[in-house]
């Protein structure tokens, strides 16, 4: 391989950027792009605000893969991070999905590799897997339901109260659903880094300088944070929750990139972002997400670089968790 890779082989593999012409509108020049070439552009909550702004859908990680399953367009740009776009293309084989920036991974996607994950379900063969769809396409090839943070509870209870289940990879979902739910699973032992990053004690600092704020939270956050929260739920959930709810102030536990949806949707609220341990860093916004910009949007639109591949194999053995878990949202109207 040495010597004979050349640089278009590096930018299509991501490895290089495409420099990107500083003097063009990118909002406009991405919007006759999409147009051009019968494009949607789909973002998770957790983007920039100017990604948001620019993007034909914006939701959670469940809205995203109902829209990339039904979606019309030809090319699908996935502004999120890989398990995301991987997920678009396990149900939309035939589209050619795009990602601004192949690099932009998921700390908890890679906390549980497919070999280990194997050993873990051969170690308890007679029970049923349910994985987080913060994973990757192999991982879910092993999985035989997949949920997100909106739908896990009734995806859970969608089993018999008997049914023994494995639940992957994320620990802190999986343990906040098993306290709502009462089953006892067999969790494996991940967990996202932004999310195991909120301080607990200056979230309580923050608390005594807004003492009437609540406290909304993800529930891939550690239990303690959960014990103080007002509210837990999916990025969608907490933004549905600090819309309807009739307090003016927040303390939001999740990934900063939600507060630019709540401040748009609620102006006149105070949305303070949770801090994490380390106050030298800001370990609240995900990396991985933040590696996206409107310079790579448009470069993957024009050059339609990085692609997702998915070998044929995996990808039929993931669709089908996928389907389930579509089927079971649908029939309870998630
Ligand atoms: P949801 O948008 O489904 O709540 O997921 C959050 C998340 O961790 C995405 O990386
Ligand atoms: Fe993964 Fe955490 Fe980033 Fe979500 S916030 S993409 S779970 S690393």
């Amino acid at each position: 391989m040495r010597g004979t890779v050349n640089k278009s082989d590096l930018i299509r593999l991501g490895y290089l950027d495409i420099k990107l012409d500083k003097t063009l509108n990118l909002v406009k020049e991405i919007s006759a792009l999409r147009k051009e070439k019968n494009a949607v552009i789909l973002a998770h909550f957790y983007q920039e605000g100017d990604i948001q702004d620019i993007a034909d859908f914006v939701g959670d990680s469940l809205a995203l893969s109902q829209q990339a399953a039904n979606t019309k367009a030809d090319i699908i740009v996935f502004a999120g991070v890989h398990f995301m776009a991987e997920t678009a293309k396990i149900l939309s084989p035939t589209k050619k999905v795009l990602i601004p920036d192949l690099k932009a991974g998921c700390s908890l996607a890679d906390s549980c590799p497919p070999e280990d994950f194997r050993k873990f379900r051969e170690k308890y063969s007679d029970h049923t897997v349910i994985s987080y769809v913060n994973t990757t396409a192999e991982i879910k090839a092993l999985t035989d339901i997949i949920c997100t943070s909106s739908n896990a509870v009734e995806i859970v209870e969608s089993l018999p109260k008997n049914e023994k289940i494995i639940f992957a990879p994320d620990k802190n979902l999986g343990n906040y659903i098993q306290s709502l739910t009462g089953r006892t699973m067999k969790i494996w032992d991940g967990a996202c880094h932004v999310h195991e990053e909120f301080s607990l004690e200056r979230i309580l600092d923050l608390k005594e300088i807004y003492p009437k704020a609540k406290i909304l939270a993800h529930p891939e956050c550690e239990k303690p944070i959960l014990i103080v929260a007002d509210f837990i739920g999916s990025t969608s959930a907490l933004l549905k929750f600090s819309e309807n709810d009739n307090s003016s102030e927040y303390i939001v536990a999740t990934e900063s990139g939600i507060l630019h949806q709540m401040k748009k949707r609620s102006p006149g609220k105070n949305f303070i972002a949770a801090p994490p341990k380390d106050s030298t860093c800001a370990c609240n916004d995900c990396n991985f997400m933040k590696l996206n910009t409107l310079g790579k949007i448009y470069n993957c639109l024009k050059y339609e670089l990085p692609e997702i591949y998915i070998k044929e194999e995996i990808r039929i053995k993931a669709e089908k968790p996928i389907r389930r878990m579509l089927e079971i949202s649908e029939k309870l109207g998630l």
